[in-house]
């Protein structure tokens, strides 16, 4: 067993990495990151979640492309070329529809599960790197192109990618993004809306985090109008019904 930072020091240090060094990661280390993925929680024991693992550079230079449609056009995501290792989490229905051809797979249901199944992964991989001494940060960027990137990866019916990850050794410290307090998140029993005073503090508190980081005047609400006040990926709907998801 390798030697690691425990769990909860782990995720309480969590910030996303986007500037890798040329190191690759160790196959012992890379292995017992994907076993960490393949003991996270998953519904019904369906285990309905593949890992595309993307070596090849014109592939991941195609991804980067894919990815920055985010971006009207203006390639970012340097990272997903420079990153020692690419991985793609697809929900995943074709091993079930092997034993089980009637299976009834376009229940919107079923596309939940494999998304939320995918997140836990996903998210048990991320937090088994970092603490190996490895970062990361998730890119739901290649959902600019689930087509694309399904027929580069050659996903079969059944099969939708849903969040790639970058991983390697981290080749910068980017410091860590104030999250809502506490007190805000958390309601007892009863769904308790945020007051006013603590969203608009909270505001703030991030537009002090951009100015000292970057020295832009950005705050969460104007992030919140640039993410969500627009068209938000019109092609997933027909995308993930092409492969026989989310009819009903
Ligand atoms: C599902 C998901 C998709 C994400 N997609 C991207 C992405 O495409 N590109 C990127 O640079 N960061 C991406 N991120 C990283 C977030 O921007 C980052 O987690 C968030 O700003 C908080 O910063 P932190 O992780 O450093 O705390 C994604 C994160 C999640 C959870």
């Amino acid at each position: 067993m390798l030697n690691s930072q425990p769990a909860l020091a782990t995720a309480l240090n969590h910030r996303s990495i986007r500037k890798f060094k040329e190191q690759p990661i160790e196959k012992e280390v890379f292995d017992s990151i994907i076993a960490a993925g393949q003991m996270a929680s998953t519904s019904s024991f369906l285990q309905n979640v593949s890992i595309i693992r993307v070596s090849d550079k014109a592939k991941r230079t195609q991804i980067r492309h894919i990815c920055a449609n985010a971006y009207q056009g203006k390639l970012g995501h340097h990272y997903v070329e420079n990153c020692a290792e690419f991985l793609v989490f697809c929900a995943d229905t074709a091993r079930h529809l092997h034993f089980a051809p009637d299976a009834q797979i376009d229940w919107t249901e079923v596309l939940l599960t494999g998304a939320v199944d995918v997140g836990i992964m996903a998210q048990n991989v991320l937090l088994a790197a970092e603490s190996l001494g490895l970062g990361g940060v998730f890119i739901g960027s290649l959902r600019n192109g689930m087509a694309e990137l399904s027929e580069l990866l050659g996903l079969p019916h059944g099969v939708v990618p849903i969040v790639g990850m970058c991983l390697g050794y981290p080749d910068h410290d980017p410091g860590q993004r104030p999250r809502l307090p506490a007190d805000v998140i958390v309601s007892e029993n009863t769904y308790r809306p945020a007051a006013d005073t603590d969203l608009q503090a909270y505001n703030e508190t991030v537009r002090e985090y951009y100015k000292n980081r970057s020295n832009i005047d950005l705050d969460w609400a104007t992030q919140i109008r640039n993410n969500l006040c627009t068209e938000i990926r019109p092609e997933v709907l027909p995308f993930v019904q092409s492969k026989g998801f989310a009819k009903k």
